[in-house]
């Protein structure tokens, strides 16, 4: 039997002014991690938070804080992303230059350490790094911003890295444009977890999260059913 998928809402997709709340909604609304955009402004356009917001909320959930560093400089920063209580971290292959170094500094923090592949960056930037990496992130986006469209070019992606992580304990995560009719293909391809932010955060309230959620994990568990 396969396993279910994990799913990690994207709290960009929240109300900002009610942060905490809406990370308690979907705690409780069946969210398994939950999914923080750290945007830094210079990597990609977009400005969201920091060391200092995440620690805030770990008061709020025992879930797995899953930190997507959209950043240029992540080395800086990361030993207070793993103090604010991050379980993972994920970089981008993009910027970093030492990228080995940047992974194994994340496992040293006692933090699983993932990296995160912008659409047209391949699939094998991973394959002299396999043995440091905890999670890959594809993005099915480009990043900086919630609601865009999923590119279906990246589903091959996903596959390909399926076939280079192989027997390895290393999750495919899957990030931009998830809903009930997107998810199918991913999870077809490989992955393991998917990010949802505009899909999960509509309604306004925790019936309807648990709804959205409740929708994108049945449609992936048609697909692994058929698997
Ligand atoms: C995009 C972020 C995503 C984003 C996903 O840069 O990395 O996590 O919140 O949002 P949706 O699900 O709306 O595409
Ligand atoms: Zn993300």
């Amino acid at each position: 039997m396969s396993k279910d998928i994990i799913i990690a809402p994207s709290i960009l997709a929240s109300d900002f002014s009610r942060l905490g709340d809406e990370i308690k909604a979907v705690d409780q609304a069946g969210a398994d991690w939950i999914h923080l955009d750290v945007m830094d402004g210079h990597f990609v356009p977009n400005l969201t938070f920091g060391p200092p917001i995440i620690k805030a909320l770990r008061n709020i959930t025992d879930k797995i804080f899953d930190a997507h560093l959209m950043v240029s400089n992540p080395d800086v920063l990361l030993a207070d992303y793993a103090a604010a209580g991050a379980n993972y971290i994920t970089v981008h292959a993009e910027a970093c230059a030492h990228l080995d170094r940047t992974l194994s500094h994340i496992r040293e923090l006692g933090c699983k350490a993932g990296v995160a592949l912008n659409p047209h960056t391949p699939a094998n930037v991973i394959e002299h790094v396999i043995d440091r990496l905890d999670l890959v992130l594809v993005m099915t986006v480009n990043p900086g911003f919630g609601g865009q469209a999923f590119i279906p070019a990246m589903v091959q992606k996903i596959a390909r890295i399926n076939d280079i992580i192989d027997a390895r304990d290393i999750v495919i995560e899957v990030d931009g444009g998830i809903t009930a009719d997107t998810v199918g293909a991913v999870v077809q391809a490989g992955a393991d977890a998917v990010v949802a932010g505009s899909a999960i955060f509509r309604g306004d309230n925790q019936a309807s999260y648990r709804d959205n959620i409740a929708r994108i994990r049945d449609a992936a568990r048609q697909v692994n059913r058929a698997l």
